[in-house]
């Protein structure tokens, strides 16, 4: 296999960014013939091209990288025990995929797992590639090799207030009724120029690296979903955590990704939000009703 992408002198980027190129071309003739979905849960859908997609990388990365390890959404666990792993989406974004919306990618995230890490314990994300099949836009990272887009050097935006920045969410597909995702929605669109609910997460973080977006956070994403886009947003100089400033992890559930410059302001509402506190007044639909009654009654 051969291929160089460019940018610096990468370690694991030139192959996998050929994989998430030909995952991608497959995903590209999937939409443009249109695919059936299946539910894998309550509105968690799966397609062919998910599945199609998911054993291709599995195995080109096993013939590019036979020692390392592949962790896929669609079931792959192959190697684990090794000190490099994949995490593998072969297509994020499917829901946008199936009803032919298009905003969906292929992402493939390197951890680095030295020996004695427990099995509940982060490694170091040490490459990402993320692949954008419609735009043809590819983007990159290695640790300390900075995040690329299509050869160019990525950095996040310079906006230092919530109320000038465009920022982002996305809402789980299981267990909807137990998420407060809504109230947080409502309230950062009241605090900023808007917020977007594009559909893929993975995506979303590429743009946060990208300057395209100022901040995203979700509740409930997989390893798969983060691991490739924290990694572009660190590499880019952004900050990645917790909800409340702790660590990152890829199994933490929660993910804050920022440009650095928002990321206390966005904690501090956080933590305003989860206490009850400083909620900005929202008409009620009944209220709005009233009103409108009120209104067309002169
Ligand atoms: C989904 C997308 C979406 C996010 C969901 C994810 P999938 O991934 O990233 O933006 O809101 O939580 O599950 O299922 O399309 O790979
Ligand atoms: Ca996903
Ligand atoms: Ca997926």
């Amino acid at each position: 296999m051969s291929g160089a992408e460019a940018g610096p002198e990468w370690v694991w980027v030139d192959k996998a960014a050929l994989i998430a190129r030909e995952a991608g071309a497959r995903l590209r003739e999937f939409f443009a013939q249109g695919v059936e979905m299946e539910y894998k849960g309550d509105v968690d859908l799966v397609t062919v091209a998910d599945r199609t997609s998911e054993k291709l990388i599995r195995e080109r990365l096993a013939e590019a990288f036979p020692e390392h390890g592949i962790y896929g959404e669609e079931g792959t666990r192959e190697r684990l025990e090794g000190e490099f792993r994949w995490y593998v989406d072969p297509l994020d974004g499917t829901t946008n995929f199936a009803h032919g919306f298009p905003q969906f990618c292929v992402s493939l995230g390197l951890e680095q797992r030295l020996a004695g890490l427990a099995t509940g314990e982060d490694g170091t994300m040490v490459a990402a590639v993320i692949y954008d099949p419609l735009r043809d836009e590819l983007f990159c990272a290695e640790r300390g090799r900075g995040a690329w887009l299509n050869g160019r050097p990525m950095l996040v935006s310079r906006t230092a207030d919530l109320a000038e920045a465009l920022i982002a969410t996305g809402f789980p597909s299981h267990k909807r009724h137990d998420n407060p995702n809504i109230h947080f929605y409502q309230e950062f669109t009241l605090r900023s120029h808007g917020v977007r609910r594009a559909g893929s997460a993975a995506l979303d973080l590429a743009y946060v690296a990208a300057g395209r977006l100022d901040a995203f956070w979700e509740f409930k994403l997989n390893p798969w979903d983060t691991a490739a886009g924290i990694l572009l947003v660190e590499e880019a100089g952004g900050q990645v955590s917790g909800f409340s400033g702790k660590d990152f992890r890829l199994d933490s559930r929660e993910v804050l990704a920022t440009n650095g410059l928002l990321h206390a302001e966005l904690m501090g509402l956080f933590a305003d939000m989860f206490a009850g506190r400083n909620l900005a007044p929202i008409l009620t639909p009944r209220e709005f009703a009233e009103q409108r009654k009120a209104r067309a009654a002169g």
